[in-house]
């Protein structure tokens, strides 16, 4: 079907921002847990379709140990057969290697990703809690140092599935050291889908207390409980502008076995256009894209607007 005239109608809310940056994570997030091997060649179109599609960041991959996520362990040929096209897409490295393998290929836009709970930072990196700052501040200062610009992701911000509820100011905390190491930007991540639209409030809230503006802040939500699209409106009520999501609901950590799919970027839009907030991003063309991507997977994609459109 495709989009019936006029829809979603326009009604804005007083207060909320005028323009959102939406962070597209479909190609990492989305892809780093498929159980099917997908050839390098389908991520290069994926990455390309989606920059076609007018998102302004699509995070393409990670530089990660190939054995820890081996469904990313191209990134390197990802990158090379995206060439000069893939210079502005952001990759995630954990360490100095991954720094190292990204810089090398003339990469200038990198994330590091820790967590908020110790079970987490040993399961996702090796790492205690406290280690993790140190394997994070060399990849931090060198990218720093060589023009990059590193976005720095806290995971079970609003919960964890061995430690139960994370305390916001345990939270704060995550955040502010990667901040203090020189990450320009936070993405609080609901790892396992779990916060609701009171707790990202107060969570937003719990940083600009600690002196932390809201345009530092994006927001990553995963859709487990059905809660994102709820936890965004909080987000813009509380005025963050950057929202990561991904591309047909695609995505998972595959060290946190109850993170299901990321927000699917097609629901956001769809919200987003209904509010009249500006994002920059085709819908056709996306929905056409996820649905191309979910018969290269041979099964549906779990986003309401890409199955009521697709
Ligand atoms: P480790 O085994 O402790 O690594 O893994 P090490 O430092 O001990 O090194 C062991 C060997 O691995 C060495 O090789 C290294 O060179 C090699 P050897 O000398 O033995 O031959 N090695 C690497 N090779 C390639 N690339 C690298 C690399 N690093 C080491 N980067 C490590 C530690 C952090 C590397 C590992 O735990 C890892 O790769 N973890 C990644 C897990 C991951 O990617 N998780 C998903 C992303 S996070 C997420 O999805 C959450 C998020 O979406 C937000 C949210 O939803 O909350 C961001
Ligand atoms: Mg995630």
């Amino acid at each position: 079907m495709t989009r019936p005239a006029g829809l979603p109608a326009t009604h804005p809310e007083p207060g909320l921002p005028e323009r959102v940056t939406i962070y597209e994570v479909g190609a990492r997030d989305g892809l780093q847990n498929e159980a099917t091997a997908i050839p390098t060649d389908v991520k290069e179109q994926f990455v390309r379709r989606l920059l076609a599609a007018g998102l302004p960041v699509v995070e393409a991959t990670s530089f990660v140990h190939p054995r820890w996520v081996p469904q990313l362990a191209d990134a390197a040929e990802l990158m090379g057969l995206l060439g000069d096209d893939g210079l502005d897409c952001p990759v995630l490295v954990p360490n100095e290697r991954g720094l190292d393998r990204a810089l090398d290929l003339g990469l200038r836009h990198v994330a590091v990703f820790a967590s908020a709970t110790e079970t987490f930072a040993q399961r996702n990196l090796n790492r205690s809690y406290d280690e993790q700052w140190a394997m994070f501040e060399p990849v931090v200062s060198r990218a720093l140092a060589a023009g990059a610009d590193v976005r720095g992701y806290v995971s079970m911000c609003f919960g964890d599935p061995w430690e139960g509820a994370v305390p916001l100011e345990q939270v704060v905390e995550a955040g502010r050291h990667l901040l203090d190491l020189g990450c320009t930007q936070l993405s609080l991540g609901d790892t396992i889908g779990v916060g609701t639209a009171g707790h990202v409030g107060a969570l937003v809230a719990a940083f600009v207390e600690a002196g932390v503006g809201v345009d530092r802040l994006a927001l990553h939500f995963h859709d487990t409980y059905g809660q994102a699209l709820s936890n965004v409106q909080a987000g813009l009520r509380a005025g963050v502008t950057t929202y990561d999501a991904s591309a047909g609901g695609l995505g998972g950590c595959p060290y946190a076995e109850s993170a299901t799919g990321n927000l699917a970027t097609e629901d956001l839009v769809w919200l987003l256009d209904g509010l009249g907030i500006e994002h920059g991003v085709d819908l056709s063309s996306l929905v056409a894209t996820s649905t191309w991507m979910a018969d290269v997977l041979g099964r549906p994609s779990p986003s309401a607007v890409v199955r009521a459109l697709g």
